[in-house]
């Protein structure tokens, strides 16, 4: 069942809906967890070993075994915090991203309806991941891309897999509304996040690090936040997990954002339950790049349930944030995803967490995503001959 979060109303699995049509606000589905967790035990490690608790049809699945992504305790960096520190590393997905993990739940659902065509609009990443795995489903894709505003490996991929692509005169949150209005046209299947299926995918991180953790919840989980709709699934994973019975201990969700894109920390500091939409949202941070989140109550009231909180981090504390985790731990990510440790930095200096706490930072997208701004932030390799001799003396040096 399909259920506005606001209002309550009722659909069904069925209907092609991404709104609640009585009240206008965000959907979500409805799931029971009527197994034991020990069914998951011996399966092969992609988000598919939680088929029992992901509401779509088994037999039209669409997937390149996403999910089952490394769990890495980091004693360097954490040692250096005075915290317990995981970093669950989502750049190890099929296309570099979380979105995998949305986009094979989405995709079968696209597959049980029997659409021909899907589409969505993206900072970058949504829109490599669709591509994937509409080739690998056989349908029409169709992407929306902010023009000159998304990291050139994720622009390859989308172009690569044969995705329709259409660079808009305009930023990420106008790109969204123009895509949603021609799903709402029935043109298209839409598959960003405000689709409840994309979701449904993406609560298994949180299921994950439950299970990575021996069924014990962290004391924390932070991410980064945009269209805040990971941050809602994974608050949904822990907690359908949490009233299953499978752990004694909910984490607090804590969300960061670039300071030029900082619509729902803004909110949390004021106490509010909706954002006011930044107009003009920047950031180096591309992929997070937005004013106007489709999932803001959600995401709002996952921080508010979960006790947990919502920071901002300046694009230099991004970058910095980016090499040491590079660099201390060997974990490549792309500057939206050093946004988490960047906070967890920021959030220890001042005290919101507490030494000793155990925090799983959500790493969600690959280094290789942006190697423009990788190879910026490095200086230029030396040139030299291939001489034993100089290379001997510049060694030495
Ligand atoms: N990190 C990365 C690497 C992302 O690509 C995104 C979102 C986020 C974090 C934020 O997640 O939107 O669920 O709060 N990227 C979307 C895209 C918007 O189009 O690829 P969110």
């Amino acid at each position: 069942m399909i259920r506005c979060v606001s209002c309550g109303a009722e659909y069904d699995d069925d209907e092609v809906i991404y709104t609640c049509e009585k009240c206008g606000s965000v959907l979500e589905l409805v799931s029971d967890i009527d197994v034991s967790k020990d069914i998951f035990e011996g399966r092969k490690d992609t988000l598919w070993k939680f088929k029992e608790c992901i509401p779509v049809d088994e037999s039209k699945i669409v997937s390149l075994n996403e999910g089952g992504t490394p769990f890495c305790k980091c004693d360097k960096l954490g040692e250096e915090l005075g915290v317990n520190l995981y970093v669950k590393v989502e750049g190890s997905n099929p296309t570099g991203s979380f979105k995998d993990r949305g986009m094979t739940v989405g995709m079968t659902k696209a597959m049980e309806l029997g659409v021909s065509t899907v589409g969505c609009a993206s900072t970058g990443n949504t829109s490599a991941s669709l591509a994937a795995y509409a080739a690998r489903a056989g349908l029409r894709c169709i992407v929306f891309l902010p023009s000159g505003k998304v990291a050139l490996g994720k622009l390859a991929q989308a172009m690569f897999h044969g995705a329709e692509v259409m660079s808009i005169n305009g930023n990420f949150d106008e790109a969204l509304e123009a895509m949603t209005a021609l799903a709402l046209e029935k043109h298209l299947y839409l598959l960003n996040s405000i689709n409840p299926y994309r979701l449904e995918g993406q609560k298994t991180i949180g299921y994950e690090i439950l299970r990575d953790l021996n069924w014990e919840a962290p004391d924390r989980i932070i991410l980064p936040v945009g269209n805040a709709g990971n941050i809602s699934a994974i608050w949904k994973g822990v907690s359908e997990f949490y009233n299953a019975g499978f752990v004694k201990d909910l984490p607090m969700m804590t969300g960061i954002q670039a300071e030029g894109a900082c619509p729902v920390t803004n909110a949390f500091r004021k106490g509010d339950k909706r954002v006011v939409p930044v107009e003009n949202p920047e950031t180096i941070a591309t992929a997070i790049r937005i004013g106007a989140p489709v999932s803001d109550i959600k995401a709002l009231n996952a921080i508010y349930d979960s006790n947990g909180y919502s920071e901002t981090v300046s694009d230099e504390e991004i970058l910095d944030a980016q090499k040491l985790l590079a660099r201390t731990e060997g974990i490549g990510v792309e500057p939206a995803s050093a946004a988490s440790i960047a906070g967890l930095k920021k959030l220890v200096d001042q005290g919101v967490i507490d030494k000793g706490e155990t925090i799983t930072c959500v790493v969600t997208g690959h280094l290789l995503k942006d190697p423009n701004t990788a190879i910026d932030a490095c200086t230029k390799p030396t040139e030299v001959d291939a001489d034993i001799d100089t290379l001997r003396k510049l060694l030495m040096e």
